[in-house]
């Protein structure tokens, strides 16, 4: 068996998202809070065997894109409760053996963050250079404008909707937002801002977190003349922010050197890490985030099975093509979903979901799950007026397309009113799933062939196998073509263990012709329905079904 101790734990641990006003509300507000997690600490750890949290933004924000608008990098929102009970969360973590993890949002501030109110006041204020003020361009010179009317410095969009430039009367000039107009945008060239956020870092290392997830870390440095971006050929005529080619405004050359200072300072601090959200790149990109001497991202996430449709043909290529590209040294990841994504059990179909937890928890490197998706929880269909999320509010065509809401729903914990996520006479701040009286922890838990309970087991057994978290990977061409085309099959292996993972993509059961003597174990089956030994020759797969096997 090969020796896990010399590996970290971010390499062989599986990393939990929180969103936290989805998660738990203690005080009965309607929205979740840090005493609600604490209390569901016994959730994550015993039932679950979680190794790290990742806590999506809970600093004092505005809350126009529900806490991605920091107005205090160092602070607690009282929403969400003070400082001592982040304190005690992060105490209670450690005292469980799990880490936790802070979510950095370095590329923008809200409008109403200290250094913006500054900045904003004129346009001599020292702290002015720390945003993108900009003058219009006079209608004659930009070539763009129709009307003869004085238009936006520059042609970018915001990421929810219209310019990316928001004029402000009081010093008559623009500034730059990728997000919200609420959300400006922070100048990374300007080495004043880079050792402010380094700051902010330092206070939460200083008290023990263990890492931060970094919210839009390929964003963070723009073009120094901001020039047009050009138009993307390949759109498809519906969001309109994916209309240009966003290569003035995102992934250049120089953010590396942001990423490591932010790596460098993580590094000064024991067993801490560094993850960065990379959005959309193709993976010979995505992997220059580790940084040429592996001095960058830990782990730059990897949103590979995310953009694609799931079908097998789409989910081993982004496998093989990343796996080909990672340079040596890098440790991989992957991730099914989050708060941003449509949940991987509507994405997947219902069917597929268990097949598709199976893969994940069992592909060489670090996996990230979003809350509830354990459960099966799906996107929940929310009515126009209960809508809330900026892109769906700001572009109401696209709300169904571009809506986070669905997939932020409240957790399902019990069948009692509100689903145990809040008190029985709360309103919680969005709608819960129809099905939560079925589809909950606490029936799960009863339920021997739950999807909470095959999760438990496949944590479980990742965590006991070397093989699956620490293994090298390799896929296996399959004898019969009918399951070449619908299977995916590959080995795990570390030293003397040897596991096979089988997936069945089709609705059909599916012979997989394995060209491999002897017989197998399976340690677990998708339906929890299969167990014990196999002829590895004659084995087939039932209809979307995945089973892990000892070899
Ligand atoms: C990515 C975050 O995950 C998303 O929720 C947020 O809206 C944007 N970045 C802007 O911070």
């Amino acid at each position: 068996m090969s020796d896990n101790s010399k590996y970290l734990w971010w390499q062989t641990g599986v990393v939990y998202q929180i969103y936290p006003r989805s998660f738990m509300d203690a005080n009965g507000d309607g929205i979740g809070d840090l005493p609600g997690v604490i209390q569901r600490l016994d959730y994550l750890k015993e039932i679950l065997g979680v190794d790290a949290i990742w806590i999506s933004p809970i600093y004092p924000s505005p809350m126009k894109d529900f806490g991605y608008d920091v107005s205090d990098y160092c602070g607690i929102h009282p929403m969400f409760g003070s400082m001592a009970n982040f304190d005690r969360l992060l105490e209670e973590t450690h005292k469980r053996g799990m880490k936790l993890l802070l979510d950095l949002v370095p590329n923008h501030t809200s409008d109403e963050h200290p250094w913006f109110l500054e900045s904003r006041s004129s346009r001599n204020n020292p702290k002015r250079d720390w945003y993108f003020w900009r003058d219009p361009l006079p209608s004659p010179a930009n070539g763009r404008g129709a009307g003869g009317e004085d238009l936006p410095p520059n042609n970018w969009l915001s990421c929810f909707g219209g310019p990316a430039w928001e004029w402000d009367e009081r010093t008559g000039q623009y500034y730059l937002h990728t997000f919200a107009k609420e959300q400006p945008d922070l100048d990374f060239r300007n080495p004043e801002v880079v050792e402010a956020m380094l700051d902010s870092m330092r206070f939460w290392l200083d008290k023990g977190v263990d890492g931060f997830r970094v919210d839009v870390i390929t964003g963070m440095i723009k073009d120094a003349l901001l020039r047009d971006e050009p138009a993307n050929p390949a759109w498809d005529g519906v969001e309109p922010f994916a209309s240009l080619q966003h290569i003035h405004s995102s992934n250049l050359p120089e953010v590396h050197e942001i990423i490591r200072r932010m790596r460098a300072l993580v590094d000064s601090y024991p067993q801490r890490v560094l993850i960065g959200e990379i959005f959309a790149l193709p993976n010979a990109e995505l992997v220059k985030y580790y940084g040429a001497n592996l001095d960058e991202c830990h782990l730059p996430f990897n949103f590979g099975l995310i953009w694609i449709p799931w079908t097998l043909e789409a989910v081993r290529g982004k496998i093989e093509d990343y796996e080909a590209a990672l340079p040596p040294g890098a440790w991989p990841n992957w991730v099914l979903g989050n708060h941003d994504q449509p949940r991987i059990a509507t994405r997947a179909g219902r069917d597929r979901a268990r097949a598709a937890a199976m893969l994940l928890l069992t592909l060489r490197g670090t996996p990230t799950w979003y809350n509830g998706d354990e459960l099966g929880m799906e996107n929940v269909t929310i009515p126009p007026e209960l809508v809330q999320d900026p892109p769906a509010v700001n572009q109401p065509e696209l709300a169904e397309l571009l809506g986070r809401d669905p997939e932020r729903t409240p957790m399902q914990w019990d069948d009692s009113p509100n689903a145990g996520f809040t008190s029985a006479g709360a309103r919680p701040w969005l709608p819960l799933a129809a099905d939560y009286k079925q589809v909950n922890v606490a029936r799960q838990l009863e339920d021997p062939r739950s999807f909470l309970n095959f999760f438990r087991q496949l944590m479980a057994l990742r965590k006991s196998s070397p093989a699956l978290t620490v293994g090298s990977y390799r896929s296996l061409e399959l004898g019969s073509p009918e399951a070449q085309a619908n299977c995916f099959v590959y080995e795990r292996q570390a030293e003397d263990q040897r596991l096979l993972v089988a997936l069945n993509f089709s609705g059909r059961e599916q012979a997989l012709g394995l060209s491999l003597p002897g017989n197998g174990t399976i340690l677990l089956s998708t339906g929890l329905d299969r167990e014990g030994e196999i002829d590895l020759s004659k084995f087939s797969l039932a209809p979307n079904q995945g089973c892990l096997i000892l070899l």
